[in-house]
């Protein structure tokens, strides 16, 4: 396995001393790192301190022209396999979400192609504040993944969420991310500088034992269909495949080799995913079973029920007065063919978007469409397209409700919940 590197872009806050044991930890961990101060960071952290611990040189003025001409910021994120901003300010992030360039770090930001990871730190009213909220929003949607901050007394002397998550854990979110097993014992006691030799040599061996979804396949669908009226318009729906994205990103977090068929969304893929795109359900459904056969099957795009009956070659011509009649018909249920496959997945699990009645609902449609599993959730409010998500699980053994909470977080709770099921 060749040896993965980070970018890690430090900004400017009362956390920055962190990031000095977060580069510790991944060195540990056999990571390479190498880091991008902002000007305002270094003002909490020399560069001095930083480049020692990365045992590299430090970048943070673009305009240093030895710099420019030998690695250039387009360089800098070329060479990495992940970027991550640790500690993230509440400018940093308002930077990035407006698309500001100017600085090293933020020009890294808006030039890179690579998955962006965002560790916030802030007092508790910065991240409280619509802005803050606006911002990371916005740079979910474009693809940034953010970890929730912890919540706790702060060096400000005042309580609630903003706190930088402790090192270690983002430490294992980004071994996560690189597809990188994560070895917990290396981040306690006096370890070794460099990442043991028995462990250089099997680096299978530390993933097996560590990533619970190891060796097992999962499907995951997300994302609406568009079903063709014609060759310009469209029948489709306002799922924003968020939730299923996450759902593949957890599960590839831990381990599993996750194929997402994915409808047309706009949404980055999630580090390790095998990605593949499809607009009809018909297309889904044909993407689904070359897919087979596979451990799990999470089918949560939100599949159209019909389509158009006839689809012409030509635009459909708007003709006097005369309204064109639109005659549709049923589309497969990706859900219930699959559970009668010969091949069907051992954990075959449903989604059902409901607005009233859920566990009701769901229940019959577990029974209705013979899977495993029926994910309920409650789509009256902003769900679809929203931050966050609330389930109730419903299987043979009854319900569990799980209170909201945001769609990356739930679908961590889920892909656990798999993995106590099929391990
Ligand atoms: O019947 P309903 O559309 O509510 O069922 C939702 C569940 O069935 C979801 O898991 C969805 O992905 C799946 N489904 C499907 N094929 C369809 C319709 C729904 O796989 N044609």
């Amino acid at each position: 396995m060749a040896a993965k590197s980070i970018l890690l872009i430090v900004t400017g806050g009362i956390a920055a001393y962190k990031a000095l044991e977060l580069v510790r930890l991944l060195k540990r961990q056999g990571i390479a790192v190498r880091a991008v101060m902002t000007k305002s960071a270094t003002e909490f952290v020399t560069p001095l301190s930083m480049g020692v611990m990365t045992e590299d040189q430090v970048y943070g003025d673009m305009f240093d022209l030895k710099e420019e001409r030998e690695i250039g910021h387009i360089q800098l994120s070329r060479q990495a396999d992940l970027i991550v901003i640790c500690p993230a300010t509440a400018n940093m992030l308002a930077k990035a979400a407006a698309g500001i360039a100017d600085d090293l770090a933020t020009t890294i930001l808006l030039a890179t192609d690579k998955s962006v990871l965002a560790v916030p730190a802030m007092n508790v009213r910065m991240w409280n504040h619509p802005a803050t909220q606006r911002n990371l929003k916005q740079l979910r949607e474009d693809g940034m993944i953010v970890m929730e901050p912890d919540e706790g007394s702060m060096a400000c002397g005042e309580f609630g969420p903003g706190r930088l998550p402790e090192p270690p854990e983002v430490a294992a979110r980004i071994c996560a991310m690189l597809g990188h097993a994560f070895d917990a014992a290396l981040t306690s006691g006096r370890a070794p500088s460099t990442i043991p030799k028995a462990l250089e040599a099997q680096p299978d061996f530390a993933e097996e034992i560590h990533r619970r979804l190891f060796g097992k396949r999962v499907v995951v669908t997300a994302g609406p269909t568009y079903e063709a009226i014609d060759p310009i318009r469209y029948i489709a729906n306002r799922s924003s495949g968020r939730q299923g994205f996450a759902i593949a990103q957890a599960a590839a977090e831990m381990g599993a080799e996750v194929t997402l068929i994915a409808g047309p969304v706009h949404l980055v893929t999630p580090p390790g995913v095998i990605r593949i795109d499809v607009e009809s359900a018909l297309e889904m459904q044909a993407e689904v079973e070359k897919a087979l056969p596979a451990d799990v099957a999470i089918l949560v795009a939100a599949v159209a029920d019909w389509r158009a009956a006839d689809v012409p070659e030509q635009k459909i011509k708007k003709d006097g007065n005369v309204v064109p009649p639109l005659a549709l018909t049923e589309n497969p249920d990706i859900l219930a063919s699959l559970a009668q496959h010969k091949l069907r997945p051992k954990l075959l699990i449903g989604f059902a978007a409901e607005t009233e009645k859920i566990v009701e609902h769901a229940t019959a449609k577990l029974a209705k469409k013979r899977c495993d599993w029926i994910v309920a959730n409650d789509v009256s409010g902003d769900v679809m397209g929203g931050d966050n998500n609330a389930f109730h699980v419903v299987t043979k053994d009854g319900v569990e409700s799980w209170p909201e909470t945001s769609k990356d977080a739930i679908a961590r709770k889920l892909m656990e919940k798999v993995a106590d099921e099929i391990a």
